[in-house]
This record gives structure tokens, C-alpha cells and sequence, in this order.
């Protein structure tokens, strides 16, 4: 029988990159892999192909480019890349380019990587949180909450995902624990005594391939994944156990997390917010155990920590 195609959005990145390790370590050879790069003889496309990827040039602004990596796959794992512009607009489009090419070229399931749109538990008028960018609460969630009617409006027979924060933002996003006046570690994150759910960037593609396994079951749904829900204080507990020194968890309220400067630092205080007050919502939404279903390898915190300590900054 001939493989079934899976075009990879984003191939060569976090989400994307780990459903084509997925794909292609499956022994049981019933899908292949169509990776979708801007840049075809990047180090990082070479390294896909070498490990038996198809590498095809596309661009989720050109629908032409789009059009062609989507024709004759059985799937289509779409992602795209707010902190690459800051624009919910320009990823507004990019979501709505690849469910227009999802359709037109008829794949039969397609995966959309997305969030909530928190305007639908605080809309603009609720003064809880500041209206960022004149109509959005949290920019990155809202504009892809906001984009799941492309597929749904299109028919794309498709399955929403629901994903969660990558632990990896402690090695790539400066949210790791930061040495003190004192010299003590501390790991901030506005949600108080509330949980986080958090994966390992990794897992999410593995969960995706599981996914795209369970089509009959998971076409036309919504679904969410996470490794662990973990509060603040057994992030910083697990993480003083992997490092080997103390780590304090520094809980600051989320106006103070606003006030932090950095490029996104509204977006993300807003973010962490909405997960502290909406814990059960969130969390409910991202079951652990059907998160390890679709991955038998889903990673816990510890476990993603004692493979990735030695990558985090400690400033
Ligand atoms: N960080 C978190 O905790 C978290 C949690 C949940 C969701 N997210 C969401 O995850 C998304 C990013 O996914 P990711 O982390 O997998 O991204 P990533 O690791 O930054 O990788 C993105 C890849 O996509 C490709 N790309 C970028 N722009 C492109 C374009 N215009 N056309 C085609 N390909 C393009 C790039 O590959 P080439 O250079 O090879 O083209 C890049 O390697 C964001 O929207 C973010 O909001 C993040």
C-alpha cells in the first residue's frame, strides 16, 4: 500500500520538527513525511532529508508555494510563527492561507496548531486585564483562537490542537530561574498557587502523529495536550532537584510581569493571567491522560529536565 503523505509545516522548528522525528521513527512505515522549509538547503532541512524526509520550499505567505507542498498529501500539520512578527493579523493569514490550501488541495486530515481565544472568557470590556494592540487580550492565542473558523468554515476536514507552553522557554525564551542579589535561583511566573500546563516542545509532534493515527476518531474535534499541570511552586522544586541547588519560586503578580519590558512581556502576563484564573477551564482542556494515549513517550517535567538541565541559561 502506498504511505500516506503528511505535508509538515514548520518541519525544520519545535512543534513541526518533532512530528517529522515522529513520523519517520515509526517502524511501522504507513506514513511518509513532506517537510515544508523556506530554505531548502539549510543545515537543518539537510539534516530532515538525510534522515529520510521529503524537503519541499514553501512559504506560508506565498498560497502558490502553499498550494504545491499541500497537493497529494493525506495531511497537513499547520503552525504558524507569531514570535517570529508580533502580527495576530499577518498570523491570521498565514492560518488562513493553509486552510485555504488544505482544501483546495483535499487533504484528509488536517492539524491545526492553535489556543484559545481569551475574548471569550474576557472580552475587551472586562478591565481585569489591558486590551493589547486595540482588540485582542492575549495577541498570540487570540489570533489563532480567532482562526480556527478558516478550517471549520472551509470544511477542511480537520483536528484543532489545543497546545501548551514548551518547557523549552526556559532554555530559548529567558524564562529559566535567574540568580538573585543574594546568588539563590528564583523562577518567576505570575500564576500564584495556579497550574500550569506544560509540555515538552518535542511532544507535541509526537502527540500530533497520534493524532493523525486516530483520524477517524479525532477528524472535526477539538483537543488539547499537555505533559503535566505543575504549579510554580513544583516547577521550582523539581527544578532545585534536577539542578542540585536551591530555586526559590518568585509568584509576582501579573501587572508586575507586564511591566518586565521585554518584547511580548504584556502579551505573555495577560497570558499567564488567563491560565491562573481559568485554571480548571485550562488545565480541563488538556488531559493528561489522553495527551499520553496519542504519545506513549510523553514526557514529565523531571524527566524533560534531566535531559535539557544542561542547556538552561542560569543569569
Ligand atoms: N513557546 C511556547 O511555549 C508555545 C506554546 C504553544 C504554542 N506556541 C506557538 O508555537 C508557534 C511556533 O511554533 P514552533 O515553536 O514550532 O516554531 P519554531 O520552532 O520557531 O519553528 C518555526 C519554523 O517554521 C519555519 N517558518 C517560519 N516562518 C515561515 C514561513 N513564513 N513560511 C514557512 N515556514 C516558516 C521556519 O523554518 P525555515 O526557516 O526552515 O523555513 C522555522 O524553523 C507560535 O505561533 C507560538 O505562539 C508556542
Amino acid at each position: 500500500m502506498a504511505k500516506k503523505t503528511i505535508a509538515v509545516v514548520g518541519a525544520t522548528g519545535a512543534q513541526g520538527g518533532g512530528l517529522v522525528r515522529a513520523i519517520l521513527g515509526d517502524p511501522s512505515d504507513e506514513y511518509a513525511v513532506r517537510a515544508l522549509t523556506r530554505d531548502a538547503h539549510s543545515e537543518k532541512a539537510k539534516a530532515l532529508a538525510a534522515l529520510g524526509a521529503e524537503i519541499v520550499a514553501a512559504n506560508v505567505d506565498d498560497a502558490a508555494s502553499l498550494g504545491r507542498a499541500f497537493q497529494g498529501a493525506h495531511g497537513a500539520f499547520c503552525v504558524t510563527f507569531f514570535w517570529d512578527h508580533f502580527s495576530p493579523e499577518k498570523e491570521q493569514a498565514q492560518a488562513r492561507a493553509m486552510a485555504q490550501a488544505a482544501k483546495d488541495a483535499g487533504v484528509k486530515h488536517a492539524i491545526w496548531s492553535t489556543l484559545e481565544d481569551t475574548r471569550l472568557r474576557v472580552p475587551l470590556s472586562d478591565s481585569r486585564m489591558p486590551t493589547l494592540m486595540g482588540q485582542y487580550k492575549v495577541p498570540h492565542f487570540d489570533a489563532k483562537g480567532e482562526s480556527n473558523r478558516f478550517f471549520t468554515e472551509l470544511g477542511v476536514p480537520a483536528t484543532l490542537l489545543n497546545t501548551s507552553f514548551y518547557w523549552d522557554n526556559l532554555i530559548h525564551f529567558g524564562m529559566g530561574p535567574k540568580k538573585g542579589p543574594d546568588g539563590t535561583l528564583a523562577f518567576t511566573l505570575p500564576m500564584g498557587d495556579k497550574k500550569l500546563p506544560g509540555i515538552a516542545a518535542e511532544d507535541i509532534g509526537r502527540c500530533a502523529y497520534g493524532i493523525f493515527k486516530r483520524y477517524a476518531e479525532l477528524v472535526g474535534k477539538t483537543v488539547g495536550i499537555a505533559g503535566e499541570h505543575l504549579t510554580g511552586a513544583q516547577m521550582a522544586a523539581e527544578l532545585a532537584r534536577a539542578l542540585g541547588q536551591p530555586v526559590a519560586y518568585n509568584a509576582v503578580p501579573p501587572e508586575v510581569y507586564r511591566g518586565f519590558g521585554f518584547p511580548g512581556a504584556e502579551d505573555l502576563g495577560n497570558m499567564f493571567q488567563y491560565k491562573a484564573e481559568f485554571e480548571t477551564e485550562y488545565c480541563g482542556a488538556r488531559d493528561l491522560a489522553f495527551s499520553r494515549s496519542l504519545n506513549p513517550k510523553l514526557q514529565t517535567f523531571a524527566q524533560w529536565l534531566a535531559a535539557n538541565k544542561d542547556r538552561i541559561p542560569l543569569g
